[in-house]
């Protein structure tokens, strides 16, 4: 293999000598830079793995060079050197997106350690974006993260089916792109250009679904002061995808099975049948067999959605798509909060890949997104799964399996770490920073939850 290129930048001669022999006894290539511009003039020439740089030199600071490399060279990670005295600077540089730092005076076996941290979280950047763009010329998929060997069965399902007017069943616990795989059907279909229209039929209560997906004439009941037109009606041409279909009501179900043999209905207090050109979608986290032994769904029903039934694995089915995915979301909300991008550290990766993920994708997601927004750039040495949070929850907060809703264990999270803040801002009589202490958190921690969570401080009661 080739030895790691190494950029030492210091104005101090003694020490760029000392690194240099180091370096070059544990067989790393190095060069040598007494100034920012000097080191910039390396950099132009050849590609260095990682820099290692002073912070105060006369003529720039090392920190406008980790700006400069991080825009210019962004796969070169930069170490940063600092004095015992300023240990600021590092937590500067760690939020400007350094890999590391190290407190001067060097100790050599410390500076070695680190450097094969920094490398082996380079190396894996590396298979990761190969790993990308391999997903993204093979299947054209730009949404879909993943190339696990199931992914693969599914990216090729949706080829197979999506130009046609086949009725699809998407089957998949909570969190596993569900919906994702229902639009990629509608936009690589013939009717990519008419509408696509989404039904949550869990979010309904019968009548209000009936008319909703049929219709219904004036007048047909109390309230129907005008006729309305069915989401059927409105997906005339295009897609209709009925999500959570497992819920639908036994009367809608008996509707259902005839719009789908026949093609026509009737609204709701109508006469007339109705015919539409509609492709359905249908997507569910039950298992409908299950559904229909218990008696809850019609047998007919479901035989006519099991034609092409598409099985969307769990995530921890799926491991070796974690760090693809972890490395997207990273990239997605850095982007969307005007964030460095964040470095996960091998071990940070192994601990999210150990992970068991019950709110799968979604969960993930929303776990990177409050990871990019803590870290505040810089690189990710650990992190802390929802488990142990779960662990340290205070004595007293009594949560059951009964609390996690349609937005799965994550927004059930998000509903305890709500009332949690709610309350400690109560007892607080509205001051922030007692809150945050009581919370065990700073400030501007609490700060962004309040935010994140939509925490609306007027509404609460100051007791
Ligand atoms: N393969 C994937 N690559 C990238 N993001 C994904 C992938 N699958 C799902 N997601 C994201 O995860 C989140 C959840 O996906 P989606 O809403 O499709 O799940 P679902 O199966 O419909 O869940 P539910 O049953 O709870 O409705 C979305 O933000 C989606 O963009
Ligand atoms: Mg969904």
């Amino acid at each position: 293999m080739k030895a790691a290129r190494i950029l030492v930048v210091d104005d101090d001669r003694a020490v760029r000598t000392a690194l240099s022999v180091n370096l070059r006894k544990a067989e790393y290539d190095v060069a040598l830079a007494a100034s920012i511009a000097e080191a910039l003039d390396l950099l132009r020439e050849s590609a260095f793995d990682v820099l290692l740089t002073d912070v105060n030199m006369p003529g720039g600071s090392g920190m406008e060079l980790l700006g400069e490399v991080r825009t210019h060279w962004p796969e070169t990670r930069v170490v940063i050197m600092t004095g015992f005295g300023s240990v600021q600077d590092a937590v500067h540089a760690m939020k400007a997106g350094a890999a590391d730092y190290i407190i001067k005076p060097i100790e050599r076996d410390e500076l070695l350690v680190l450097l094969d941290r920094a490398l082996k979280t380079r190396a894996m950047q590396r298979e990761l974006a190969q790993l990308r763009q391999e997903v993204t010329e093979k299947y054209g998929f730009a949404t879909m993260i993943g190339i696990s060997p199931p992914m693969r069965e599914v990216y090729e399902q949706v080829q197979a089916v999506a130009d046609s007017n086949a009725l699809v069943l998407i089957n998949g616990e909570t969190g596993t792109g569900k919906e994702l795989i229902a639009h990629a059907l509608h936009y690589r279909s013939r009717r990519a250009q008419a509408p696509m229209i989404a039904v949550n039929c869990a979010a309904l209560p019968e009548n209000l679904l009936e008319s909703e997906l049929f219709g219904h004439e004036r007048g047909s009941f109390t309230g129907a002061t005008r006729q309305h037109q069915g989401k059927f009606e409105q997906a005339d041409g295009g897609s209709l995808f009925l999500d959570e279909i497992g819920e639908i009501p036994p009367n809608v179900q008996v509707r259902l099975l005839r719009v789908l043999e026949g093609g026509s209905f009737t609204r709701v207090g109508g006469e007339n049948a109705v015919k539409v050109d509609v492709r359905v979608i249908a997507a569910t986290n039950r298992d409908l067999r299950k559904e229909v032994a218990a008696g809850n769904f019609r047998a007919d029903l479901y035989y006519r959605l099991h034609v092409f039934n598409i099985k969307l694995p769990p995530l921890r089915e799926r491991r070796d798509d974690i760090p693809l995915l972890v490395e997207h979301f990273c990239r997605k909300f850095a982007e969307r909060h005007g964030r460095p991008v964040p470095i996960i550290a091998p071990a940070a990766m192994r601990s999210l890949q150990a992970y068991s993920w019950p709110g799968n994708i979604r969960e993930l997601e929303h776990f990177m997104e409050r990871t990019v927004l803590l870290a505040g750039g810089g690189e990710i040495a650990t992190v802390r799964l929802p488990e142990a949070e779960a662990r340290e929850r205070p004595p007293g907060t009594q949560v059951s399996l009964r609390d996690i809703g349609p937005g799965g264990l994550p927004s059930a999270l998000d509903s305890i770490e709500r009332q949690l803040i709610v309350e400690a801002l109560q007892d607080a009589g509205g001051v922030q920073a007692q809150a945050a202490r009581a919370l065990g958190i700073s400030r501007s921690n609490l700060n962004y939850r309040i935010g994140r969570l939509n925490i609306r401080l007027q509404d609460i009661t100051f007791g």
